[in-house]
């Protein structure tokens, strides 16, 4: 039965990538989370999809220049009523004890290069003892590599924006269990023949009905949606 993860939280309703966003996908039954982490000035490793807070929280600049005690005074959740921080991972991983549910860690490392960044998120889920519930997926594959040299524990998943010939091959190459494309870069073709070569495919980001049932019927391994409560209805009736 294919997965439903939820893409930045339950995004499609709440904040994303907060906690409440978080917290509201897994009360809806959502098998896993998918969440974007970057680095603070200090050293940090932060909940947020952009290089900058502008777009998602009340603050202005980079994320990569303000230190973690700064970076918490903005507010993520700026439409809402209730004030919501960024969220460190240490929160959302210690958070993660008391649930069944499998997150995928997308490191936002392809723009600006956040050394260190594999080490620090690996020495987190490490001491969470989440290693078989974590997924580190990032569009850097040279990320992917270290990632997979320092922990061979964690799965890892290299993503794509763009068609690949036959990326199980790639994938095993660089010895990743799975891969994370962009919906409109896979055939049902090439999600078989990954699946059928032991790669598991999650494609995002999947919010039409249309697309969702498309992967439901494949048995596609997961797919990443802003909205797990419309994806989990349709798996229930499928
Ligand atoms: O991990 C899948 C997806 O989140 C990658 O794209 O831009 O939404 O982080 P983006
Ligand atoms: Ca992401």
């Amino acid at each position: 039965m294919t997965q439903i993860f939820a893409h930045r939280g339950y995004s499609a309703l709440f904040a994303e990538n907060t906690m409440n966003a978080f917290i509201a996908a897994e009360k809806a039954n959502a098998d896993g989370l998918e969440l974007d982490v970057q680095l603070t000035k200090d050293g940090e490793v932060v909940v947020i999809h952009d290089e900058k807070v502008d777009r998602t929280t009340t603050g202005s600049g980079f994320v990569k220049n303000f230190t973690f005690n700064e970076i918490r005074q903005f507010n993520a959740n700026k439409k809402g009523v209730k004030k919501e921080p960024i969220p460190s991972l240490v929160e959302v991983l210690e958070w993660m004890q008391s649930n069944q549910l499998v997150c995928n860690i997308e490191l936002k490392n392809n723009l600006l290069p956040y050394e260190g960044i594999e080490e620090k998120v690996i020495r987190l889920v490490r001491k969470n003892n989440l290693m078989d519930r974590i997924i580190i997926s990032s569009f850097n594959h040279y990320s992917i590599v270290l990632c997979y040299r320092t922990a061979p524990e964690i799965e890892t998943a290299p993503l794509f924006n763009e068609r690949i010939y036959m990326p199980w091959i790639y994938a095993k190459s660089i010895r990743a269990k799975g891969i994370h494309p962009k919906l409109a870069s896979v055939s049902d073709d090439i999600i078989k023949g990954a699946m059928e070569n032991g790669i598991a495919v999650r494609p995002y980001t999947v919010n039409k009905e249309a697309d969702i049932n498309r992967l439901l019927k494949i048995n596609c391994t997961a797919l990443i949606t802003d909205d797990p409560v419309k994806a989990l209805k349709m798996k229930k009736q499928m």
